[in-house]
């Protein structure tokens, strides 16, 4: 290709100009045959260039600062009006269409990328999997999934928060106010600083999400909530960072009947004991009014803990009807709704189903561990299929 190039740029001055144009003419490339031309040579090279480096040299040397086309538009000051606007016609035509090959090259380029690195990447699907890197369910997931699927079963729906919390929505709007000793119990993280005039905390429970939900939904509401939890402790039975599930029921008419319907079902559902015994004892918690705690029958000998039928009782959840402050706290009428909540911790249900005696062995990313414990992937719990037992 001759080149303009060297004499070219923004700030050509006339004498350049002229000097250009005189070699444009004795290259001829003004003409409108030449032109047709130029456009099949430039469209050519454009379609042949074999990666987007090469194309890109097209795409400079013809539409570029100091490209042919671009040095034919300068040209276009130094033709008579007519001449200017036939041939300034032209020229554009000639540059869409450049670009439009150019364009079309660089898509088939990426296309060709594309395949390339699929190809690369492709996997036999119909393999076997190799024993050593099958994955496995964590117990933890595994229960969260079997809560669901029995709540769900029910009609609850899922809801979620955040584990970062205001003080108002963990402690307060629950009916524990400052200085209210259920506050020393949670042992809480609070964060540095303040957001929007709060103290932000760690949630201590999953109870602050009946508020958010509350907050913003009519009732009627039927809610169940996993999600992480996190309290200053760390023993066999207590990890810093652990889960529970909390239920919520609003409506007009649930009463504790309801409640107690509703976790004795569960609790049957969940361990798998058609029978088992589930007994509701009285407790005290300032969000529901009045408390409970619920126990399950069990045998402990030295051969280890069984549930179902024996003569000791094993606590695993609180519940309650949800206190009308509460209720008053989140702008729902405790003179037109009632309602009962529930809240367990995940790890401990799952410690007793599947026989697993540490806490803190759920949070070491031990493998072994793992393998032992874990759940095969496709073994989804539902009530139909039996993963209860
Ligand atoms: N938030 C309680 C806890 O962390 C558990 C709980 C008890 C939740 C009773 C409830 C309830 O909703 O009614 O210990």
């Amino acid at each position: 290709m001759v080149s303009l190039s060297n004499h070219e740029g923004d700030g050509a001055s006339s004498s350049d100009r002229l000097r250009m144009r005189g070699i444009a003419e004795v290259r001829g490339e003004g003409t409108m045959d030449n032109l047709s031309s130029l456009k099949e040579e430039l469209t050519r090279a454009a379609a042949a260039a074999a990666d987007l480096a090469a194309l890109e040299e097209v795409r400079i040397g013809a539409l570029g600062k100091k490209g042919r086309i671009t040095a034919l538009m300068k040209e276009l000051g130094t033709l008579s009006p007519e001449q200017r606007k036939a041939q300034g016609a032209a020229l554009n035509v000639l540059k869409d269409e450049v670009a439009a090959a150019i364009e079309a090259r660089k898509e088939a380029l990426a296309g060709a990328a594309l395949d390339a690195k699929l190809m690369e990447e492709r996997i036999d699907v119909t393999l076997p999997a190799r024993p050593e890197s099958v994955g496995r369910i964590h117990p933890i997931s595994q229960t969260v999934d079997e809560v669901v699927a029995i709540f769900g079963e029910m009609g609850f729906t899922v809801a979620e928060g955040p584990d970062i919390e205001t003080d108002w929505n963990n402690f307060t709007a629950l009916n524990i106010p400052p200085e209210h000793p259920a506050r020393q119990e949670h042992d809480t993280f609070y964060l540095p600083g303040e957001v929007d005039g709060q103290r932000m905390v760690l949630r201590t429970h999953t109870s602050p999400v009946q508020i958010r939900t509350m907050l913003k939904a009519k009732p009627p509401i039927r809610i169940i909530c996993p999600g992480r939890t996190f309290r200053c402790d760390y023993d066999a039975t207590h990890s810093p960072m652990f889960h529970q599930v909390e239920g919520l029921v609003i409506d007009e008419t649930t009463h504790m009947g309801h409640l107690k319907g509703c976790l004795i079902e569960f609790c049957r559902a969940y361990f798998g004991v058609d029978d088992l015994p589930v007994r509701f004892r009285p407790s005290y918690f300032p969000f529901t009014e009045p408390s409970a705690e619920v126990d399950i029958g069990c045998e402990r000998s030295p051969a280890g803990l069984k549930i179902g039928h024996g003569s000791d009782w094993l606590e695993i959840l609180g519940c309650g009807m949800v206190n009308p402050k509460v209720l008053e706290n989140c702008g729902i009428d405790p003179a037109r709704y009632q309602g009962f909540a529930f809240g367990m911790g995940l790890e401990r249900i799952s410690m007793l189903k599947y026989g697993i005696p540490d806490l803190r062995t759920y949070f070491e990313s031990d493998l072994r561990w793992l393998r032992h414990y874990g759940f095969a992937s496709l073994d989804m719990p539902s009530l139909v299929g039996g993963s209860y037992s």
